[in-house]
């Protein structure tokens, strides 16, 4: 199902936060990050996106998790999605450092029952396909509800630079996946994940 006009002028507007996993300049999972974000507020959600080059969270402990207040923030931002865009680069078959550093922060009571889109981009032929399988199983083991169309980008430099995305069929993937994430995060939206089913 697709939102509609008439829907988002009736409803508290989704709130959708993006992730992205790189910290470089003129990063190329960060512009795909930025389009489909950008797609889901021209369709009426707010949308907020979380960039660890300046956040800086300090590597995982307890105590950093318990007291310093840039997880603090992040934690909260998270607590308040409806849905998660996580944006990564492809490392050495599977995603960056610094996402999994962030990653660790969560635990399954942030994510469940939240919608959870991703992304990635490689410089190869075969683009971020490893980051997303090795991103599908850590955002499920989260208890996230990972949307089947995810989108990994080939040769990356070529395709995306300057803040640009030059290829019309990564940009029409990156809004279909992002159409996709709202529907999804709105129909989890009216689930109550605390209620007793029979079948569990
Ligand atoms: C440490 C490192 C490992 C990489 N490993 C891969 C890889 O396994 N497959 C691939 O296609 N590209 C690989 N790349 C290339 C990056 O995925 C590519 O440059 C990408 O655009 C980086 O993401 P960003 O533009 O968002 O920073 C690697 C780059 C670095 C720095």
């Amino acid at each position: 199902m697709l939102l509609s006009e008439e829907y988002f002028k009736n409803t508290k507007p989704l709130n959708i936060v993006g992730l992205c996993g790189s910290l470089r300049e003129d990063s190329c999972s960060y512009t795909a990050l930025s389009e489909s974000l950008t797609s889901a507020k021209t369709l009426g959600a707010s949308v907020d996106l979380i960039d660890l080059k300046s956040l800086s969270l300090p590597y995982f402990t307890d105590e950093a998790k318990a007291s310093d207040p840039a997880v603090k923030q992040f934690l909260e931002i998270i607590d308040n999605a409806d849905g998660i865009i996580v944006s990564s680069p492809e490392y050495h078959g599977s995603y960056s450092g610094v996402l999994k550093n962030a990653l660790d922060y969560l635990t399954k009571e942030q994510v469940k029952n939240k919608a959870v889109a991703l992304i990635s981009v490689g410089a190869g032929q075969y683009g971020g396909f490893a980051a997303l399988d090795a991103l599908d199983k850590v955002m499920k083991t989260l208890h996230g509800i990972v949307i089947p169309l995810k989108v990994s980008v080939s040769h990356s430099h070529k395709v995306i630079s300057s803040g640009q995305i030059h290829s019309q069929e990564y940009a029409t993937r990156l809004l279909d996946m992002t159409k996709e994430l709202l529907a999804c995060s709105e129909r989890l939206g009216q689930f109550d994940g605390e209620k007793q089913y029979a079948y569990g």
